[in-house]
C-alpha cells in the first residue's frame, strides 16, 4: 500500500477547482489532478486527458464532472469514466481522503479501493 501525499488543506482547493500533482511526487509515472467538486468532496483522476493532451486538472468541473479543456469530453470525478465523445476511454481514479482537514491523495490506489 502507498503512503499518502499530502496536497493541502481543503482551504488550499477552491471548490470548482483542481490541484495538480506532479508525476515526480506521485510515483505512477502520471502527473494526478486532485479536484474539489461541486457535491463538496475530493477526487482524483490522472491528470493526462484518455483522448489526446490536455490537462483535465486546467477542465471545468461541473457537479461531480469535469470537462476537458482541449475537446470538451466529460469524465466522472468518482468513477472515471468518460460521458462524452470523444474520450472512450475512462481516467484512472485514485483515492482521496480528507484527515484533519488535510487532503491525502493515494497515487496508484483506486477511489474504490
Ligand atoms: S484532449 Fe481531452 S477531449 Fe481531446
Amino acid at each position: 500500500m502507498s503512503e499518502p501525499i499530502t496536497v493541502g488543506s481543503i482551504d488550499d482547493i477552491e471548490e470548482g477547482e483542481a490541484q495538480v500533482v506532479e508525476a515526480e511526487q506521485t510515483g505512477t509515472g502520471e502527473a494526478i489532478a486532485v479536484f474539489h467538486a461541486e457535491d463538496g468532496n475530493f477526487y482524483a483522476l490522472d491528470d493526462n486527458c484518455t483522448h489526446e493532451t490536455a490537462s483535465l486538472g486546467d477542465g471545468w468541473v461541473e457537479g461531480t464532472e469535469v470537462e476537458c479543456p482541449v475537446h470538451s469530453a466529460k469524465f466522472c470525478l468518482l468513477s472515471g469514466e468518460a460521458l462524452c465523445m470523444p474520450a472512450t476511454i475512462a481516467a484512472r481514479t485514485h483515492k482521496v481522503e480528507v484527515v484533519d482537514d488535510q487532503v491525502l491523495l493515494y497515487p496508484g490506489m483506486g477511489a474504490a479501493g
